[in-house]
């Protein structure tokens, strides 16, 4: 048996899977921790929780049983993209990492935009414009305003490579998560040196970085001893969460493209080529797939509205729920569906945390358009769905206009679990729908890519084929479809109607 293990370093816990070749799941263990917000807008984590939950989900897996640490012939790694762990010469964590939504770089966002000669000359050299959730931002930040810890810093980590240096003693990356850095040619597949120059960067903080299937490390005998591993394991390069997330949702050829609702709803497409907007309204990046890139779009609260929809505004809900025994999202999209679609004109706006696609805009607001005395619960959960929907349509459209073919669209993540948001996105999307049978998301991915490096399969493509197969299809309704097209360019118009008054409403809050 050649079983893999998968560790997912998430924002809110760590997920550790083993599969065999075939692809079977045989444990699984989650360990969660908490997020530090110390002022509004930032958000770090210590680097030390995500090793700690590192070591208890691989313990938990190898407590099952069903396979024993020999049995492993390889480990991938997956994580929150983005964040920073900074390391002095020891090894030793110098600061907690500063992480993928921390809003606090803007300053540091036009510094590097005006150094790398204009947001276009930035975008040619790094694929991405300059959001405040990279990791470039994070270092200059560091720099100006920790001068005594930047003085310290020898290397800089992302989150999944923190817990490669802690299972190896190695410091490595690969090429997916390093394009979400800021500081990788993402069209060559390696560190941009011109970019560094520019922003007086050494490029010696930054580890080699590798192809994701590829061997960069083995896991030590301290950490044998303290998760319980043979040491000498090989540890593959892994992936950034969204492309591993794709590799598991069998995201590896040109046409297909996933759409995945979580808290936050992500539209990622292959591609075989690096291509780049010269607006920068996608993120690009390489995909885990050798010789392949990836564009994606972000939205930024897409369940999560119809998170705080419940959280807010379903109590009624949740407790009736909760004395049945059933799922409060359930219950609410039952109510949604007395409402027709379009929810009688009625428009939800879904930027509750801002939005990063298309809009990159954190002054970004959320919104109920429309509203009037013929409207009720129904019509308000409905739109709520539809919002979401039309903000991850934006990313489709977007992926489109850049001439990637869309031939198939998968859907995974809370969204598409409910028969009815699966409709909504199909007749939103114009386009049938289809769900696959793997829904353990980066951590099955990386699992996947640990098989193709230790040689069960010839190549990502090829792993994928043999375990990820589409399972259900929601078609698109041809007779409502128009309906929503027109409903979409209300939609799209709204944002850019109001979008000075959230910058002035912004103003408001924070000058009062
Ligand atoms: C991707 C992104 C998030 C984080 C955390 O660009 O910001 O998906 O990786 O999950």
């Amino acid at each position: 048996m050649s079983v893999t293990l998968g560790i997912d370093i998430g924002t809110s816990g760590t997920k550790t899977l083993a599969i065999d070749e075939r692809g079977n799941i045989l444990a699984a263990a989650t360990a969660e921790y908490p997020c530090d917000h110390p002022r509004p807008g930032w958000s770090e984590q210590a680097p030390s929780l995500w090793w700690d939950a590192t070591v208890d989900t691989i313990r938990g897996v190898l407590a099952t049983g069903t396979f024993r640490a020999e049995d492993i012939a390889g480990i991938g790694l997956s994580g929150q993209m983005h964040g920073s762990v900074f390391l002095a010469d020891s090894g030793e964590v110098i600061r907690p990492a500063l992480l993928w939504n921390d809003q606090r770089t803007a300053e540091e966002c036009v510094e590097i935009e005006e150094k790398a000669g204009g947001r276009e000359a930035l975008i040619r050299m790094v694929a991405n414009p300059a959001l405040t959730g990279f990791t470039a931002p994070k270092l200059l930040w560091v720099r100006r305003h920790e001068p005594k810890n930047w003085d310290r810093v020898r290397q800089v980590l992302l989150p999944k490579d923190y817990a490669r240096y802690r299972l190896s003693g190695t410091y490595a990356t690969e090429v997916s998560d390093a394009s979400g850095t800021l500081m990788l040619d993402v069209a060559n597949r390696r560190w941009s040196t011109e970019l560094l120059g520019k922003l007086s960067l050494d490029p010696t903080l930054l580890p080699p970085c590798y192809e994701s299937p590829e061997v960069s490390a083995k896991v030590s005998e301290i950490a044998a001893k303290a998760t319980g591993l043979k040491p000498g394991t090989p540890i593959v390069g892994g992936g950034g969460d969204q492309p591993a997330g794709a590799v598991g949702n069998g995201i590896v050829r040109q046409g297909v493209v996933s759409a995945t609702m979580g808290t936050s709803g992500v539209v990622f497409a292959h591609a075989d080529q690096p291509g780049f907007d010269p607006l920068g309204r996608l993120q690009r990046g390489c995909h885990a797939v050798p010789g392949a890139w990836h564009v994606m779009g972000v939205v930024l609260a897409a369940g999560g509205s119809f998170q705080w929809f419940r959280n807010e505004l379903g109590k009624a809900e949740v407790a009736a729920a909760k004395q049945r025994g059933e799922d409060p999202y359930y219950l609410l999209t039952a109510e949604a569906a007395l409402a027709g679609p379009g929810a009688e004109g009625l428009f939800f706006l879904p930027y509750l945390t801002g939005e990063r696609t298309p809009h990159f805009d954190p002054d970004a607001k959320g919104a109920w358009v429309g509203l009037t005395v013929r409207h009720g619960r129904p019509h308000l959960i409905r739109s709520v769905l539809e919002g979401a929907t039309f903000a991850m349509r934006d990313s489709l459209e977007l992926i489109r206009e850049m001439g990637v073919a869309i031939e198939q669209v998968r859907v995974s993540g809370g969204g598409a679990r409910n028969p009815l948001w699966r409709q909504i996105q199909a007749d939103i999307y114009g386009c049938d729908v289809h769900t696959i049978n793997a829904s353990e998301g980066p951590a099955y991915g990386v699992a996947l890519l640990a098989q193709v490096g230790t040689g069960a399969f010839a190549s990502v493509p090829e792993a994928c084929d043999a375990t990820i197969r589409v399972i259900d299809s929601t078609p698109m309704d041809a007779k409502i479809r128009p309906y929503y097209d027109r409903a979409y360019a209300v939609y799209r118009q709204l944002y850019n109607d109001l979008r000075h008054s959230f910058h002035t409403i912004s103003e408001l809050v924070h000058n009062k």
